[in-house]
């Protein structure tokens, strides 16, 4: 085996976010960059001579060169096997489904979620541990201090490896296999999920459904089980085929971004249900006829109807929700008598409450839900879950999300996003807000009062660790919160995310626009952050 070490100089923005390493396409294309960033992952692990990694992404534009150089550094770092997606394609989930399954040392994802693709578009990288998660802090501190301070990396000479052909051959002594992307995932979701029940429904002629895969990763996941598997008359799946730059898209599953499918529900007579998902497939959107479902509230539906579903019929054993999510779930918890967890945002928080067995499901307001079943969030394990839920209960979407309501109170919630604000201002607007964070409690505005005020700090109730500073949280003694946090996935400038919440249990009142339902609260978290001054923008760039 011809095993090259190149000495290469240490790049110093390789600092890894929410979310693994993300930036533009053109950054990762500096010669040695994405090298020296696998390098430092593998020096920064312990153990994998010899064990299997798994390898996948969302098909964005690098993945396949990007595959090619990572398949040649493991072999010559002496990984004993990689298992590659066909053509270089697996979801997040399938790639955590996949480490689960065979046991791997860990998994790399290509991906920059939701992030747009193409020549000038981003571009990402993400380790797994080997419980199918994302890496926690400590491990992506240890790749960081590393690609501060790496000199080279070891690549072998070799002819690039066939993606598109199912199959094991030989990179030196490492066994390269290419397998189905969508195979082992399919399985888990059939022992999770009643597939006959829901492929009655699909298939009845009754009950319309329209899947938006935004020409992302979860084109070949969603044709192969909701279509093939399920019956799903064909066309039920729209944007299926994955495209390096999606389409010219932005694959983020929202009101705005996925145009197409709130056209289709909104239309006279559209379908029953709809849905989206993300670039890699981690996230959903759930749609009703003329009818959004908030994630937040998503996740407390799954939640409080979890025993209609064979997978979790035997009971949740606890929930979690990031901070910014609403509260609904927390109800539900209460009611059902376990626990509920309150998590930075991100998913690598949940991984212990997960691996501990103190969590079944978790959920962000981010589109974002899962469960124990995998270590990521999961996009098309939601809408199977809505799906298996309204096969039993012969409701609609509205119906069931109002019954909810009824029972529950209605957390009206929304997210406004002032995306690529510049640095200097968004910083000042946090530290401004810190500073005065103390002086919050007892302030009355208008009819609010503030109850608390904090900069959100987590000690993770299973190994200790601490995370500081993860938003700062403004509760008013009605229960209502604005929450304030700058985005950690973001490649260009920064991303202000403003969090409202307010509580209503009178059924009464739950026809509302949630922008009317939270106006009051808008105009706080205006007036205390003066959000319009230091952005200098008068309106969000995405409301969801
Ligand atoms: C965003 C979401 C967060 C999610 C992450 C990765 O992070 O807000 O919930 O876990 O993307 O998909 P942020 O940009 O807010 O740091
Ligand atoms: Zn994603």
């Amino acid at each position: 085996m011809n095993i090259h070490s190149i000495s290469t100089q240490p790049f110093t923005d390789q600092k890894p976010g929410t979310s693994g390493l993300r930036k533009q396409v053109p950054v990762f294309q500096q010669r040695h960059y994405l090298e020296n960033f696998v390098q430092s992952i593998f020096d920064s692990l312990e153990g994998y001579q010899g064990q299997t990694l798994v390898l996948g992404g969302d098909g964005r534009y690098y993945n396949r060169q990007a595959i090619q150089i990572i398949l040649k550094m493991a072999a010559a770092n002496g990984f004993g096997r990689v298992l590659v997606g066909q053509g270089g394609i697996m979801s997040t989930p399938a790639v955590s489904c996949v480490i689960r399954k065979h046991q791997a040392f860990g998994g790399i994802i290509l991906s920059a979620s939701h992030n747009p693709g193409g020549p000038e578009g981003d571009f990402g990288i993400k380790y797994n541990i080997s419980n199918g998660g994302p890496a926690p802090e400590k491990v992506t501190s240890a790749i960081y201090d590393r690609s501060k301070a790496i000199e080279g990396y070891k690549i072998i000479e070799a002819a690039d490896r066939d993606l598109d052909k199912l199959g094991s051959s030989q990179l030196g002594t490492m066994t390269v296999e290419v397998i189905d992307s969508v195979a082992d995932y399919a399985q888990l979701m059939e022992s999770l999920f009643d597939f006959d029940r829901i492929s009655e429904l699909l298939s009845s002629g009754k009950f319309r459904a329209c899947m938006d895969s935004m020409h992302a990763v979860t084109g070949p996941y969603t044709h192969a089980i909701l279509q093939q598997r399920l019956r799903a008359p064909a066309g039920t799946v729209i944007n299926g085929t994955p495209l390096e730059d999606f389409g010219g898209g932005h694959p983020d599953p929202n009101l705005v971004y996925a145009r197409d499918l709130v056209e289709i529900l909104y239309k006279e007579n559209g379908p029953d249900f709809g849905a989206a998902s993300d670039g890699d497939g981690d996230r959903n959107m759930i749609l009703g006829r003329k009818f959004f479902v908030t994630p937040s509230d998503s996740l407390a539906v799954l939640a409080a109807n979890a025993k209609l579903v064979p997978g979790y019929s035997a009971g949740l054993a606890g929930v979690a929700r990031s901070m910014p999510t609403s509260q609904a779930v927390d109800r539900v918890a209460a009611q059902i008598g376990i626990d509920c967890y309150e998590t930075p945002t991100g998913w690598k928080f949940f991984g212990n409450l997960l691996d501990a067995g103190k969590a079944t499901l978790c959920g962000e307001e981010s589109f974002g839900t899962s469960s124990n079943h995998v270590r990521e969030k999961d996009g098309l394990w939601a809408v199977l879950f809505w799906l298996n839920i309204l096969a039993v209960k012969q409701q609609s979407v509205e119906q069931i999300v109002k019954e909810f309501w009824q029972t529950y109170g209605r957390n009206y919630y929304s997210r406004h996003d002032y995306e690529g604000v510049e640095t200097d201002p968004a910083n000042t607007l946090m530290a401004n807000l810190r500073s005065k964070m103390s002086d919050l409690k007892g302030q009355k505005f208008g009819e609010y009062e503030v109850e608390y005020s904090d900069d959100f700090s987590y000690t993770d109730p299973i190994d200790g660790s601490i995370s500081q500073k993860q938003g700062i949280r403004i509760g008013f003694t009605d229960g209502s919160r604005i929450v304030y946090r700058l985005s950690g996935t973001g490649t260009k400038g920064a991303t202000l995310r403003l969090y409202l919440e307010s509580y209503e249990p009178d059924s009464a009142n739950h026809d509302k626009d949630p922008q009317q339902a939270l106006a009051s609260l808008i105009t706080i978290a205006d007036e205390v952050a003066q959000i319009r001054t230091l952005t200098g923008r008068d309106k969000p760039t995405v409301i969801t």
